[in-house]
């Protein structure tokens, strides 16, 4: 028997094991607060819907990273760090330009934030006092790489960031080569407010165990966006699209009723559904359900939204379950232009904000995270020379 000399944990004997840490309470956090039940979110005092109805992006940023919302020249404070740290140094441009037009773009995403610890003269050092500046400068550089991948990619020239304007309005403008209008930002904007923070999901757990052995800021957010790429987690979003997409090849007459319960006859997952910690409709989910809607009766596209209710209604009769932020997200992504792989980028550009709140907040109060496992193999095997295996 073999007993933890701190905690009496006994590897031989442990009762049980949560899988997927469903239910784990890990840290106390001041960052965002779900009830699951009745479907409310906070970030840092701040209800959701409250956000999204006055807040910006930049205003979002400033309260995960401090824990209050910024005055006037505070805010206009932020909103010239992050201007004055949206260019990319030349090696990183560099690499954009030498990346093949097949290449995934959340890989691309992931190699270009990591390479800007080279070019951080701290070298990312983990230091408290560097950490807010290091934040600012990932936040600003994110939507400069992927608007720069996807240009380069379809053989145009990389547009440079503005030295003007909220971090939506010049995404969009980096990624079209022209200035949005109030429409589309407000859209985008909206967006990165609602995918900003989301308590202990797989990508912020990654990025403060990261944190929490002391590395790096840079090497945090790169596992995070490692994270953040599969599809259980933000790549749902392209998946959603995706799906979508595969009922737009079918004509305007789609069922997607049909083609719904046809997945689930078969087991499939239906990506944009479901969620561990809500058991009801996702908040974020209902305002940008309204903006598919809005959306794509403007743009012409009402089938997309039409389809997505015959999902989702679908999913409710016959599953009982719920859409996620993906779900809605991917219609109002395409009905702005956006090309479908690129969504879970977006979602980076966002989340980005509350990855650095909780590196922040893991620093300040850090212990290393180190669960166990459960041994279920084999003990003390007698060796087997190769030659006779
Ligand atoms: N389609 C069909 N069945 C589903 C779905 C779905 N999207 N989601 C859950 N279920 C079923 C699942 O098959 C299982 O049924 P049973 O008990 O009969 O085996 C039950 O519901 C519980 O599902 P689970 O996968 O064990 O639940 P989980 O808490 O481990 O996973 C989830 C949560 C989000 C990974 C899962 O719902 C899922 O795979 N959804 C599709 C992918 C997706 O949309 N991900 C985005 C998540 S939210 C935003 C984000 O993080 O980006």
């Amino acid at each position: 028997m073999s007993k933890d000399l701190h905690t009496g944990f006994d590897e031989t004997q442990y009762p049980h094991i949560n899988q997927g840490l469903a239910g784990i309470v890990a840290f106390s956090t001041t960052k965002s607060f779900i009830d699951g039940a009745v479907g409310e979110l906070i970030y840092a005092g701040y209800n959701i819907d409250t956000l999204a109805e006055n807040a910006t992006f930049e205003e979002v940023c400033f309260l995960l990273w401090n824990d209050r919302l910024p005055n006037a020249e505070e805010l206009e404070s932020l909103n010239k760090s992050l201007i004055s740290e949206r260019e990319l140094p030349s090696p990183v441009i560099d690499y954009i330009k030498s990346t093949d037009k097949s290449a995934e773009p959340m890989a691309v995403l992931r190699t270009a934030v990591s390479m800007l610890a080279d070019t951080d003269p701290t070298k990312g050092k983990f230091d408290e006092a560097l950490f807010m500046d290091q934040a600012i400068s990932i936040t600003a550089k994110i939507p400069t790489i992927i608007a720069a991948f996807d240009r380069s990619r379809k053989g145009k020239d990389i547009v440079a960031p503005l030295s003007s304007g909220s971090t939506a309005f010049n995404f969009l403008y980096m990624l079209n080569g022209e200035e949005p209008g109030t429409q589309a930002e407000k859209t985008m904007d909206l967006c990165l407010i609602l995918h900003a923070e989301h308590g202990m999901n797989a990508s912020t757990f990654t990025a403060r165990t990261v944190c929490a052995t002391m590395s790096d800021i840079y090497s945090s957010v790169t596992a995070a966006i490692g994270a953040l790429k599969g599809p259980l987690h933000g790549g749902a979003n392209t998946a959603v699209m995706n799906t979508l997409l595969e009922l737009e090849a079918e004509g305007k007459d789609a069922d997607a009723v049909a083609f719904t319960k046809a997945k689930l006859a078969k087991k499939e997952k239906i990506m944009g559904f479901g969620h561990r910690v809500y058991k009801t409709f996702d908040p974020r989910g209902r305002h940008l359900q309204k903006m598919s809607e809005a959306l794509s009766k403007e743009t012409g596209h009402e089938e997309l939204y039409k389809w997505s209710m015959d999902m989702l209604n679908t999913m409710k009769s016959e599953k009982n379950i719920d859409p996620n932020v993906d779900f809605f997200s991917a219609s109002v992504y395409y009905s702005i232009g956006i090309q479908p792989d690129l969504y879970t980028c977006i979602f980076t550009m966002s989340r980005i904000s509350g990855w650095t709140g909780h590196f922040m907040e893991q620093a300040a109060n850090n212990r290393l995270i180190r669960p166990r496992a459960l041994y279920v193999g084999e003990k003390n095997l007698p060796w087997t020379p190769v030659e006779e295996r």
